[in-house]
């Protein structure tokens, strides 16, 4: 047969084989049949090349090349066409049914309730500073004027954390209280000092409806030369109206901690009760000696108030519990 009487049989067979492929598998057949590199019909081809004569040769390597570009182009297209088909067949859904409606995400109510004390706080001047959950004795009690035989560092009442106390070369602890943020804030800073610190505290409470083994604490603290227990006491009841209402009831009642002298409680009005929201007081001399500030200069009040308390106040839940049981009926609501 002529040569190139048999180029143009192989170009019509692979062409038409090539439309006529429905499927990508039935195509891969195709290519291999046609334009496979071992055994391909265009191999064959090839080999006719090498029979052209002198004269023959300029045409038959040119008509040669032509239809090796006509088959892989064809075969291209028809790859990019037999793939968008089976998009389009995945694709394919009646428009005619009801949609699904996306679950929308919320934000948990104690992250936003902790996002408008930020602001609160901020509005009062008071700058927000972060400080870690993981803490050593020293900032979660020694500094704190918290001494070794005091109960409040009882290894029952605390959650030492064993494998990282190895680490750290001395005894580590989920911290217990936000004061641990007062320290580290003061050893870093000099007065005048106006933060407040919010996150997560851990302590082996009995759970009931007030009480939870990790729960969250906002601390205040203001140091400067002459600030007041009348300054504390403006800045906690302003705070409690401005998030609760103004007819919130506040009360302070005296109490003791280590780190504060004198030293408050404060509590909320709640139904005929009172519930307690936070301790507070005027930062103690053996504290700022122990960061190295003058008492003889400076003052300070420091309070920590319990953030889930206020949250069920805010939203009117009578179980702490019911913040932490991931029930999306629960906390879609607010
Ligand atoms: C303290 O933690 C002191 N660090 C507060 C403080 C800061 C005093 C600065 C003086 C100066 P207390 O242990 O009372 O204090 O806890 C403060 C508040 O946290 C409580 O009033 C209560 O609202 C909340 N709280 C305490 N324990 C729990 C608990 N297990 N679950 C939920 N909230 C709690």
């Amino acid at each position: 047969m002529d040569i190139l009487t048999a180029f143009g049989e192989f170009e019509t067979a692979a062409l038409s084989a090539i439309q006529a492929a429905e499927t990508q598998d039935v195509l891969e057949k195709v290519r291999i049949e046609f334009l496979g590199q071992k055994n391909g019909r265009m191999r064959d081809l090839q080999k006719l090349v090498g029979t052209a004569t002198a004269e023959q040769k300029p045409a038959v390597g040119k008509r040669f090349n032509d239809v090796r570009t006509a088959v892989t182009t064809a075969l291209d297209a028809r790859v990019e066409a037999l793939k968008s088909k089976a998009r389009t067949a995945a694709s394919d859904f009646d428009v005619t049914l009801p949609g699904e409606l996306p679950r929308i995400g919320y934000l948990h109510p104690i992250t936003r309730v902790m996002t408008e004390f930020r602001e609160l706080m901020g509005r009062f001047g008071f700058t927000v500073v972060d400080g870690p959950e993981i803490e050593d004795e020293r900032h979660n009690f020694e500094a704190l004027n918290i001494p070794e035989d005091h109960p409040a560092r009882d290894p029952l009442d605390n959650f030492y954390v064993s494998c990282a106390s190895r680490v750290a070369g001395g005894p580590v602890l989920l911290r217990s209280q936000t004061s641990t943020v007062q320290i580290r804030t003061m050893e870093t800073t000099a007065p005048p000092i106006r933060i407040v610190s919010l996150g997560r505290v851990y302590r082996p409470d009995t759970i009931d409806a007030t009480h939870s083994c990790m729960f969250h604490q906002m601390e205040g603290l203001m140091v400067d030369r002459h600030v007041t227990m009348a300054q504390l006491k403006t800045v906690l009841s302003l705070f409690a109206r401005s998030f609760l209402g103004p007819d919130v009831e506040i009360r302070f009642r005296p109490s003791f901690f280590p780190f504060t002298e004198p030293s408050v409680e404060v509590d909320m009005k709640w139904g005929n009760n009172w519930m307690e929201i936070g301790g507070a007081g005027m930062v103690d001399p053996n504290v700022f000696a122990e960061v190295g500030y003058d008492p003889e200069i400076y003052t300070g009040f420091a309070f920590g108030l319990g953030i889930e308390r206020f949250c069920m106040k805010h939203f009117g839940v009578d179980d702490i519990r019911r913040f932490y049981e991931n029930d999306m009926r629960f906390l879609s609501q607010f």
